[in-house]
């Protein structure tokens, strides 16, 4: 492992997810550096999760701020505090800092917030978000819950880029689980939860080996011929498919 990518959690409530990628990056199985961890709800166990890490963290409610994009600036502000710059620094600075420590990524991990406009383009392309259902179906945010009554059979979690529409941006990598008969709402999201501990991981860091591409709307992964793929299908207890397959960290 070399470089590693630093990044800003978005997280509102319990944090299970910001807490998967934290005990992965200490065992040294990630190349992630989390810088900072935002919350819209300063009552998020996440923030707990952040502080007992020691990572650091910035919690205001979005209710003490004028408008959505009011608060998101003063988000920004406190990432490139962070020394994670936005577009407009990069491009501002007029020279190819690309590989440049200060490009970072953000990731949303149950962020119960829509992002302005401003907030999009001022890290557009670099934003991750962890769905639980499989886009572009049950957008929105109960999509679990809205999957189950309408009575699917499978459904699953996706992780995607963030564009200005939510739920919407190109898909990273997806796991489908069955709707086993007469599981409950909680039991299924639970399982959903467990992959999404599985796949979420695995986008942060393809991203951070800077192994993903997008064409359109496509986003292509980069081979790596020293990765150890594992198999696509899980095994009988999680029953799952995934694609594209997983690698061992
Ligand atoms: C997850 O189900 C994720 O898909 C959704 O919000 C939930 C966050 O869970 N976006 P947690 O806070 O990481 O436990």
């Amino acid at each position: 492992m070399t470089h590693k990518m630093p990044a800003v959690v978005l997280a509102s409530g319990n944090g299970s997810n910001l807490q998967t990628l934290i005990d992965l990056k200490s065992a040294n199985k990630l190349d992630l550096d989390i810088k900072l961890v935002v919350s819209n709800n300063p009552e998020a166990f996440a923030l707990e999760r952040a502080k007992n890490a020691k990572i650091t963290t910035w919690g205001k409610s979005h209710k003490s701020f004028e408008s959505r994009e009011a608060f998101d600036l003063n988000v920004i502000a406190e990432i490139e505090k962070a020394g994670i710059l936005s577009n407009q620094k990069l491009i501002a600075d007029g020279k190819d800092i690309t590989k440049s420590s200060q490009v970072g990524c953000i990731i949303l991990a149950g962020y119960m917030r829509l992002l302005s406009t401003a907030f999009i383009q001022a890290f557009s392309g670099r934003i991750l978000n962890i769905h639980p259902a499989l886009l572009p179906s049950f957008a929105g945010a109960k999509g679990g819950l809205d999957a189950l009554n309408y009575g699917i059979k499978i459904t699953g979690c996706t992780v995607h880029f963030v564009d200005e529409i939510m739920d919407h941006g190109p898909v990273i990598i997806q796991a489908a689980v069955p709707h086993k008969a007469g599981e409950s709402l909680d039991e299924l999201m639970q399982r959903i939860h467990k992959l999404e501990h599985r796949i979420y991981p695995q986008a942060v860091q393809w991203l951070a080996e800077d192994r993903l591409s997008l064409k359109d709307r496509v986003v292509y992964l980069k081979e790596n011929s020293k990765s150890e793929k594992l198999a696509s299908l899980g095994n009988q207890e999680l029953s799952f498919l995934v694609s594209p397959p997983l690698e061992k960290f």
